[in-house]
């Protein structure tokens, strides 16, 4: 059966990818951000999205492991509602990013990778996030926080948990 009869993503998701992959001389080129498409409906590159993905490109589904791997911001694993990137790149870390990661995985109780128990917050270590000049820098979601301290990450998290019991994303 066709891509179209079979798909695991919504109409609206389906018909922004097929845009996607005619936008570009090559198809592949499309790759990246139909993946990030696909793990902000799914949650996180799931076997099915993988497949899929490549069925519509015409690439095998190892051909987007591949690429895919190399990227920090996409998953394999589904993360919290909340996804916590503490950048620990040289910058950041000249300016206290392992304090800040340690207050995070303090305050969580979860480490390198974790999720916490109830599915909100999950946490990890990531490459520069591009917010240099600003370090220490973390990404929630899609969210940038910057000049962290202690305090800033509190109000974050509390920010977080707040809009979680509202239902927000
Ligand atoms: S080194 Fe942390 S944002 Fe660039």
């Amino acid at each position: 059966m066709s891509v179209e009869t079979m798909s695991i993503f919504s109409p609206e998701l389906a018909s922004r990818l097929d845009e996607l992959v005619e936008r570009y001389p090559m198809k592949r080129s499309a790759l990246i951000p139909m993946l990030l498409y696909a793990q902000d409906e799914i949650g996180y590159l799931s076997d099915a999205v993988i497949e899929e993905v490549a069925q519509r490109i015409g690439i095998t589904a190892l051909d987007v492991r591949n690429v895919a791997t190399y990227y920090s911001m996409l998953r394999f694993k589904p993360a919290g509602r909340f996804n916590v990137q503490v950048c620990t790149n040289i910058s950041c870390m000249l300016r206290g990013a392992y304090e800040v990661f340690d207050h995070l995985q303090e305050k969580l109780g979860i480490g390198h990778k974790g999720v916490t128990a109830d599915g909100t917050f999950s946490l990890e270590e990531v490459e520069c996030i591009g917010a240099c000049c600003w370090a220490p820098a973390m990404q929630v979601n899609y969210d940038f926080h910057d000049e962290l301290t202690n305090e800033k990450v509190d109000a974050v998290l509390a920010d977080c948990k707040a809009k979680a019991q509202e239902g927000v994303r």
